[in-house]
């Protein structure tokens, strides 16, 4: 049994197993169904319809943070390219900046919040362990018909979330999905150690995704994790390993922990693979890339790999010196304000790259 007949059926024994009383499908139609989030037979191109960003009002300069640690301008500069981040307000939360940059995203997408499917926030700050921040921003868009959950993979969360995003659109089991990447380190940030608060910022990107055609497209993904390198950057306390306890406040295990200069290699060897991986999945070079967009964690870190991988500065997105190190906003932060000033056109061969705790990577490739 094949197509149309095998997908009819498989409805039916879905329904049976529901528990439903069994009905006739009015349609033999394959778009029909699909239209109603039944998978289909064949995937369908996927693009980016819209994208919106978010940064917080408050502006930390490097000149703020010798005021508060043992640092210099100049260290910050030289060693990360950081010149200053933006900082929440002690009331905005993931929340508040995932809807300022969804509504921006849907407003260029030309989409309105009851016309979305899904919704995945990629973040690790969300505004409590749970409900899902996701669910939350469903709520205050209005996004009715939308499903709605949250994707931990650090820094790398929005590349995820595109990934899973996508393939729903895909399939079929979605028309429109709204994808945020978000995240508000400063509220976990241990603010007496020189060596991680100087790094971060908090900020929020969002895209939304829609079904595309030949021109504008996702082409591959490339995902990964090695939970060996889980030590390397992570928050010890607030989980089931170890909940939060007088103790652990009093050592400070609320808040970011990182082996700065492995995670630094890691970045470099694994922004090079994840990259030349993800063009080989679709048979195109680094030359065939217009715009080229990683994690904005450290100018070092951009310029290592970029140098590896020969690409001509010209084609390199960076803005890590106005916002810092935005984890999971950092890239859709970074693909917005590229969009809006030129640097990526329509047709464009757009590759984005992330890192992070996990560790985890992940690339994609699309035309824009
Ligand atoms: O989102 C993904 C996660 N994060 C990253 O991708 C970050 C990856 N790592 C990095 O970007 C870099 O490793 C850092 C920027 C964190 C550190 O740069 P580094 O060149 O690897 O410096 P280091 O950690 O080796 O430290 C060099 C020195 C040390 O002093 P000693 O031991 O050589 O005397 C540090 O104590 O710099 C000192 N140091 C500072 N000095 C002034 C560390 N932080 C500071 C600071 N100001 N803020």
């Amino acid at each position: 049994m094949r197509g149309k007949q095998a997908n009819k059926q498989a409805m039916k024994q879905g329904s049976e197993l529901a528990g439903l009383e069994s009905q006739p499908i009015e349609t033999s139609d394959e778009a029909s169904l699909v239209s109603k989030g039944c998978f289909s037979t064949s995937v369908r191109p996927v693009r980016v319809a819209g994208l919106g960003a978010y940064v917080p009002e408050k502006v930390l300069t490097n000149a703020d943070l010798e005021q508060m640690v043992d640092t210099t301008d100049e260290w910050i500069v030289t060693r990360t390219g950081i010149r200053e981040r933006r900082i929440a307000a002690e009331n905005e939360a993931a929340s508040d900046l995932s809807l300022a940059a969804a509504r921006r995203a849907l407003e260029k997408a030309g989409v309105s919040p009851s016309s979305l499917d899904m919704i995945i926030v990629a973040t690790v700050t969300g505004d409590m362990p749970f409900p899902a921040t996701a669910s939350i921003v469903q709520h205050a868009l209005g996004a009715e018909r939308a499903g709605a959950f949250d994707l931990s993979a650090g820094c790398t969360g929005f590349i995820y979330a595109l990934a899973v995003g996508s393939s729903m659109v895909g399939v079929g089991v979605c028309d429109t999905v709204l994808v945020v990447g978000v995240d508000v380190l400063s509220k976990i940030t241990n603010w007496k150690d020189r060596s991680t608060c100087v790094l971060f910022g908090d900020g929020a990107g969002a895209a939304v995704l829609k079904p595309g055609g030949e021109h504008s497209r996702f082409l591959a993904f490339d995902l990964g994790s090695d939970g060996g390198g889980a030590d390397l950057l992570k928050i010890p306390a607030g989980g089931s390993r170890k909940p939060i306890t007088v103790e652990a406040v009093q050592a400070g295990e609320q808040y970011i922990q990182m082996c700065g200069s492995e995670v630094f290699k890691f970045a470099v060897r694994i922004i090079v693979q994840a990259t030349q991986s993800v063009l080989a999945k679709c048979g195109l070079k680094t030359t065939d890339i217009d715009a080229f967009v990683a994690h904005q964690a450290n100018i070092r870190i951009i310029e290592s790999a970029v140098a590896r991988l020969g690409l001509p500065p010209e084609k390199v997105v960076v803005n890590v010196d106005r916002y810092g190190n935005t984890s999971s906003a950092s890239i859709p932060i970074a693909l917005e304000e590229a969009e809006r000033e030129g640097k990526i056109r329509p047709g464009d061969l757009v590759v984005v790259v992330g890192f992070g705790a996990g560790l985890s990577w992940g690339a994609a490739a699309l035309y824009w």
